[in-house]
């Protein structure tokens, strides 16, 4: 049995339990014992070592075995000594836990596949679709904001939270929507959720639409599984360079309820929905009673035409917005806008439930003063400034090292389509993730029911990234794409 020790919150203010083994010196043991705590996490860096003394009285060893064992832990670089400050963990000395990023690597075809430990262990290059530059959150402002949110909220702020939203940010929302997208609204009929997968699940989830839908051939599969698990079929529209081909709703029949599209920016394919496909879907719903949900999950990244205001504007009555902080701000800080029919308002709120359960009321209150400060929208161009530049050195630098690779749906968001010669999407996602390259092919966003011809492509994020990585990234990609 190892000897164990407490040391007491009296002497060092914390408590650590070592474990020291009985085999060999004591001096060894607890310097093993002290490199595993370190090693492991238990000691995290910058933690203050307790003194020579206490320690060598609570283990019951000679004082000048632990000051060895601190020394040689020292010379290690496992602990720090500075004169006044005692010992302390190192601040690199753990090695860096393996970071919980969900990288998605792709499914590797048995035969084909790397065997283990043969591939790249962990992608090094981040090029996924729908990530913001999480190095770029904006903590000065959002802190500002959120001091300021606080000290003016009134005491009833913390009681159980309304689940339409607080009326601050849905009256900074109903402006910002109104000037920014063209969005036409009153702070009534929006409803704060925690961002558009949430808003679905308030919508199908929650009883007040049902199916079938009509959706994008092309899409995001964890919104298709959201639909699926809430018993909602989806119908599959085809799609071109100018979005959704919306004539086909009107041969889907009257039983289709709504059609789900991302009019801005198709995702993932990238071309805007073009202005006749626009005013049919709004007709469409119109005739058939039916609703358009549009799903703006980009809107605010354009850079190379006209700005595109939101099919809401066309039709309140029969196009619900909804959208998101998750590519303007980040996709962690859960919250997103439900832009409503009036007769929708109150179904939706049933769905929710008598309290507010997702979204926190200070998030709300900083959003609001955010958006209100202009936080929000000096972020926003900030960030266009920097995405559309980052997107101009992919599309250059594809222009000078794969000049037979078109680049397509660059107009507006945070990722660009790559083309590829048919029949090689699946080898070149490979040898992208070889070359430590993360992202996905076009064929993993396609429905399962789609019958339009499915192009070979790559979707590149191009703001995941942190700027002094993004070169290489990029220069990991080239090597990857087919030769000529
Ligand atoms: C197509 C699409 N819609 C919506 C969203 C936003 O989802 P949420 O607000 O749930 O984070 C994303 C985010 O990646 C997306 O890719």
């Amino acid at each position: 049995m190892p000897d164990s020790w407490v040391n007491s919150a009296e002497r060092t203010g914390s408590d650590l339990h070592l474990e020291l083994s009985r085999t060999g010196s004591r001096r060894a043991a607890l310097i093993a014992a002290l490199r595993d705590a370190v090693r492991s996490g238990r000691l995290a860096p910058g933690t203050r070592l307790p003194p020579y003394r206490s320690l060598a009285a609570d283990l019951g060893l000679a004082r000048n075995t632990v000051a060895d064992a601190y020394a040689e832990l020292v010379a290690e670089g496992w602990l720090t000594a500075r004169q006044g400050s005692g010992t302390r963990v190192a601040e690199r000395a753990a090695p860096p836990r393996p970071a919980r990023v969900p990288v998605r690597v792709p499914v590797r075809t048995p035969g084909q596949g790397q065997g283990p430990g043969q591939g790249p262990a962990r992608p090094a290059h981040d090029l996924r679709q729908g990530v913001p530059d999480a190095s770029s959150f904006p903590r000065t402002a959002w802190l500002a904001s959120a001091r300021r949110a606080l000290a003016a909220a009134p005491h009833s702020v913390f009681g159980p939270g309304d689940p339409q939203g607080r009326i601050e940010l849905r009256t900074a929302l109903a402006d910002y929507l109104a000037r920014a997208r063209g969005v036409h609204t009153d702070p009534e009929r929006i409803v704060i959720c925690s961002g558009f997968a949430h808003a679905l699940r308030l919508l199908f989830g929650g009883g007040v639409l049902g199916g079938p839908l009509a959706v994008e051939s092309y899409g995001l599969g964890f919104h298709r599984s959201l639909l699926d698990a809430a018993g909602v079929r989806t119908l599959p529209l085809a799609l071109d360079d100018h979005g959704a081909r919306t004539e086909e709703l009107a041969g889907l029949g009257r039983r289709v309820q709504a059609a789900l599209l991302t009019p801005a920016h198709q995702f993932p394919t990238g071309g805007p929905l073009r202005p006749e496909r626009r005013a049919a879907v709004v007709n469409w719903a119109r005739a058939h009673g039916a609703l358009v949900l549009e799903d703006d999950y980009d809107g605010e990244f354009r850079y190379d035409r006209e700005p595109l205001g939101a099919v809401q504007g066309l039709d309140p009555d029969h196009v619900l917005h909804l959208g998101s902080v998750s590519k303007s701000l980040s996709p962690a800080v859960r919250l997103g806008w439900m832009v409503l029919p009036e007769r929708l308002v109150d179904p939706v709120l049933a769905a929710k439930g008598e309290r507010e359960a997702w979204a926190g009321v200070l998030d709300q209150l900083t959003l609001a003063d955010f958006i209100e400060s202009g936080s929000y929208d000096r972020h926003v161009r900030r960030m266009r400034r920097r995405y559309r530049d980052r997107r101009d050195r992919l599309v250059t630098t594809l222009a000078a090292r794969a000049p037979h690779i078109e680049v397509t749906g660059i107009a507006a968001g945070l990722h660009a389509v790559l083309r590829l010669p048919p029949g090689t999407e699946r080898s070149t996602v490979k040898a992208a993730t070889w070359q430590g390259v993360a992202l996905d092919g076009l064929a993993v966003f396609r429905h399962p029911d789609a019958t339009m011809p499915a192009p070979d492509g790559l979707v590149v994020g191009y703001a995941a990234a942190p700027d002094h990585a993004y070169g290489a990234a990029v220069d990991a990609l080239c090597r990857a794409l087919p030769p000529r």
